[in-house]
């Protein structure tokens, strides 16, 4: 079946940013120069996403405005004969269908994603976080759709960290009585575990922002019992539905930056920035310099 529906919950606080993000949602900070969002929604539309399900908040309405037509700025373009900036605001405002829900209390993840239940209806969808910004050769969530195609699989994404950064993560618990396909990028799971300690990592394979998965995960959202602070987990519930259902780990190509806290959204401009073609030379000059005058 075909992936045609993507989930992006935008509805956290993003406190680890404050207090740039007590008035601009960390999505909408920009990487070099489109706000951190749009890498998301770009890379779920060259994965074939025609549909972009946004779980939002009352202080995340400017996110719906940057995907909406701004007619008075297009006029005032258009009037001074910028072209180069209209065609840019309008293909923005023509790049995605969007339909919005709002999670009125925030109840973590899973209880997000379960607030998109009936605008997603009875189909596999896509579950994309922003803050997760992956940048490769192909789009990320295109690979784990055709893991998910290959394998008639839930599909988690995952990577390689440090063992003693497990306490950071979802980690993914590896069936290796099944054999590991696609030179070893699509891995069989057991379950998950939220957050685990080094010595009881099951892996060392962290589960990253983009998930493909059976609408029977709402049925578990709606089982799994809300947990510190009254969230409810997305983990809990892959980990319900793995029970079930099969579930399968991809290593994804890309370079994954955390872009919702600022070591990770600095590392994201610093090299996007070096290899853009309008702003790269002069950075690293610029960088050069920098580097030349501290070792003085
Ligand atoms: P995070 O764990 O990054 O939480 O959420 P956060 O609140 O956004 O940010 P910090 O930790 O306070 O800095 C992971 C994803 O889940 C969404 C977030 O918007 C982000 O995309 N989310 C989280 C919701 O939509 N609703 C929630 O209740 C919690």
């Amino acid at each position: 079946m075909n992936i045609r529906t993507a989930v992006f919950p935008v509805a956290g606080w993003g406190t680890r940013f404050l207090p740039a993000t007590k008035a601009v949602p960390k999505e909408l900070l920009p990487i070099v120069d489109r706000p951190a969002i749009q890498y998301a929604i770009e890379e779920a539309i060259a994965a074939g996403i025609e549909r972009v399900i946004l779980v939002t908040s009352e202080h995340k309405r400017s996110i719906e405005d940057h995907f909406d037509i701004a007619s008075d700025l297009e006029a005032v373009l258009e009037a001074r004969g910028d072209i180069e900036h209209l065609r840019a605001v309008r293909a923005v405002a023509d790049m995605v269908h969007l339909v919005t829900v709002r999670q009125k209390e925030q109840l973590g993840l899973g209880h997000a994603v379960l607030m998109a239940r009936d605008a997603v209806g009875h189909e596999p969808f896509a579950v994309v976080l922003p803050d997760d910004l992956i940048i490769g050769e192909s789009p990320a969530l295109g690979e784990l759709i055709a893991a998910y195609k290959a394998t008639s699989s839930s599909v988690v994404a995952v990577m390689e960290v440090p063992k003693d950064q497990t306490r950071r993560y979802g980690i993914v618990d590896p069936d290796t009585s099944l054999p590991s396909p696609d030179g070893g990028r699509t891995i069989p799971l057991r379950g998950l575990v939220e957050k685990p300690a080094p010595a009881d990592a099951p892996s060392n394979l962290a589960i990253v922002g983009r998930y493909v998965l059976s609408p029977k995960i709402f049925e578990k959202l709606e089982q799994t019992p809300h947990g510190a602070g009254g969230e409810i987990q997305l983990t809990d519930a892959i980990q319900a539905l793995a029970s079930e259902l099969p579930i399968v780990g991809y290593k994804f190509s890309g370079t994954r930056y955390d872009v919702g806290a600022p070591e990770g959204w600095l590392k994201a401009n610093l090299d996007l920035a070096l290899e853009h073609p309008t702003y790269g030379a002069a950075l690293r000059a610029a960088l050069a310099t920098h580097l030349r005058d501290g070792e003085r």
